[in-house]
C-alpha cells in the first residue's frame, strides 16, 4: 500500500513509522510511506500556509491553495489514492473502517493544524476522519493511528495470518478474553487452572465466557 502524508511536521513520523511492525511492512514491500511537507507549497517568501478566518474569530485556518497543490502532487504519484482528512469533526475511526481501507492500493492523509481549514478543501477529500471526541493540536497523531491500524490488517503484515481476524473488535463488538503467560504463579496471582488443563473444549468455553462485550 502506498501512503502519502501531507503534513507541516514530517519529522514527527519516523519514530512511529520506522520501528516495529511498520518498519517490517516497509522492508517487506507491503508499505511504501512518504511525506509531503505542506510548507513546500506555502505562499510567498515566508511560505505561508494559514490565514485569519473571514467573518472574524480566533485562530488561523489552513488556506486552500497549499492543500490543493499538495494533494495534486500526491495524486500525480498515485491517481487512484483515496484522500483522508484528519479532523475532530470527521466520522469516528473504527476497526471496521480500518478493515475497509486495508484493501486500498493507496491513501493520501492530510494532517490538519491550527484552528482548522478552509471549507473548500473538502472538494478534494473522500473521507473525514476523527480518532475520538477530543481535540488534538494537529492531525499527525491521528494519521499515525490510522496508518498503524490499517497497515497491520494488510495480509502478511502480522506474523500469524489469523491474528488480525481473531482479535478485539474484528466483529465490531467483542473484546478479547484475558491472556496469561509464564509464570503460573506470580506473587500469589495464579493463572486460571482451566488454561493449564490441556482440555481444549474447556479452554475454548472459558475464553468465550470471559470475553467482554464493548459498550458500543
Ligand atoms: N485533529 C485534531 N483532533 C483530532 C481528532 N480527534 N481526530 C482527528 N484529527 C484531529
Amino acid at each position: 500500500m502506498k501512503i502519502q502524508i501531507i503534513t507541516l511536521f514530517p519529522e514527527m513520523f519516523p519514530a512511529v513509522m520506522d520501528n516495529s511492525m511498520m518498519l517490517k511492512a516497509q522492508k517487506n514491500g507491503q508499505l511504501d510511506i512518504s511525506y509531503i511537507d505542506l510548507r513546500d507549497f506555502g505562499i510567498g517568501p515566508r511560505k505561508t500556509v494559514d490565514d485569519t478566518p473571514y467573518g472574524g474569530g480566533d485562530g488561523m485556518l489552513l488556506m486552500p491553495e497549499p492543500i490543493f497543490n499538495a494533494v495534486e502532487t500526491a495524486k500525480n504519484n498515485d491517481k487512484q489514492a483515496k484522500v483522508l482528512l484528519m479532523t475532530p469533526v470527521g466520522s469516528k475511526w473504527k476497526q471496521e473502517v480500518a478493515q475497509n481501507l486495508s484493501s486500498e492500493g493507496g491513501l493520501i492523509l492530510i494532517c490538519g493544524r491550527y484552528e482548522g481549514y478552509d471549507e473548500r478543501i473538502l472538494s478534494v477529500v473522500d473521507q473525514k476522519i476523527s480518532i475520538g471526541d477530543y481535540v488534538l493540536t494537529g492531525g499527525e497523531i491521528p494519521a499515525m493511528v490510522v496508518v498503524d491500524s490499517v497497515v497491520r490488517l494488510i495480509p502478511g503484515v502480522l506474523g500469524g495470518e489469523t491474528s488480525a481476524q481473531k482479535e478485539s473488535f474484528s466483529d465490531g463488538k467483542t473484546l478479547e478474553h484475558p491472556h496469561y503467560t509464564r509464570p503460573e504463579d506470580y506473587e500469589g496471582m495464579k493463572v486460571p487452572s482451566v488454561l493449564l488443563s490441556g482440555n481444549h473444549a474447556d479452554i475454548e468455553k472459558w475464553r468465550k465466557d470471559n470475553s467482554i462485550s464493548s459498550s458500543e
